[in-house]
């Protein structure tokens, strides 16, 4: 078995390793963004995939990434595991209606409310302590998840009829069009940026670089929030106008 996922501020990176590890300490736990992941997948029979949702739905940059090597899935058995902040309905369903049409079985689905990364909406933002909580509650679903997958009781959140259309009228039906293209959203502020580069090194998109010594954005966003968690100097913000928090999962363990 491998575990493949897409992580922009580390919940699902983290939660992924956990999962995977509770069924095999020895399986590797992959980034789409690293080139062996792919070679990987053509190696395992039973893949476990994992993403963040975004809107309810699947991050354009792991849509892609299932799109692109479709042909890998033919037969595969494969287990999704969405990390969120609240509420997805449907989050695992996304990428397995994908996966069926092109030839994978799906034998499981797990949920997992993770700290939610959006760190410029304050009617998003918990204490730390709470997400700390969130954190080892999450821990504890993802042991007994893997305790009932290897009993033959593997979870199926998020696959049903009725999740499916959760999701779709709780989310995805209002904010589907923020998903489907390349973003222009990202705003970076003149007087916090230095020109550090650290930004450019982390995004996934290849979206950003640096012109006289200011980070500039080329339209490619797809809404991962790693570069604004992660710049020393809180220079970038993109649904929101005022950054309270740069999320990222070690913060809470
Ligand atoms: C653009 C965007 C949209 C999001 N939409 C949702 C959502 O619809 N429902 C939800 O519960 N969490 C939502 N979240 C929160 C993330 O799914 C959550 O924080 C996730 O664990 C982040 O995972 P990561 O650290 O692996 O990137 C959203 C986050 C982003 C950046
Ligand atoms: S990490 Fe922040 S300060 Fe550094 S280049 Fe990027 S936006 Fe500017
Ligand atoms: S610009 Fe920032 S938020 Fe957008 S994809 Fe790159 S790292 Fe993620």
């Amino acid at each position: 078995m491998v575990g493949v996922y897409f992580s922009g501020t580390g919940n699902t990176g983290y939660c992924i390793e956990k999962f995977v590890h509770g069924l095999d300490t020895d399986a590797d736990c992959i980034s789409i963004e690293h080139p062996s992941a792919v070679q990987a997948m053509i190696q395992s029979d039973f893949i476990v995939l994992a993403y963040p949702v975004y809107f309810s739905n699947l991050p354009k940059i792991m849509r892609d990434f299932l799109e692109n090597n479709r042909i890998v899935f033919l037969g595969k058995k494969v287990f999704i595991l969405s990390t969120m902040g609240l509420f997805s309905g449907d989050g695992t369903g996304c990428a397995a209606r994908l996966l069926k049409k092109y030839g994978a079985e799906i034998v499981g689905g797990l949920h997992l409310k993770m700290p939610d990364c959006i760190g410029d909406e304050k009617l998003l933002k918990k204490t730390k302590e709470e997400n700390r909580i969130l954190v080892k509650l999450a821990e504890e679903k993802i042991k007994k998840a893997a305790q009932a997958f290897k009993s033959g009781q593997a979870p199926r959140e998020g696959l049903s009829f009725l999740s499916h259309m959760a999701g779709l009228f709780g989310q995805r039906l209002w904010f589907s069009h923020k998903t489907k293209h390349y973003s222009d959203k990202l705003k970076i502020s003149s007087e916090k940026c230095v020109g550090c580069g650290v930004c450019i090194k982390l995004c996934p998109m290849g979206n950003l670089s640096v012109d006289n010594q200011m980070a500039v954005h080329h339209n490619r966003c797809t809404m991962c929030y790693r570069c604004i968690c992660h710049c020393p100097h809180q220079a970038i913000t993109l649904l929101g106008d005022t950054l309270h928090e740069q999320c990222r999962i070690e913060n809470y363990l």
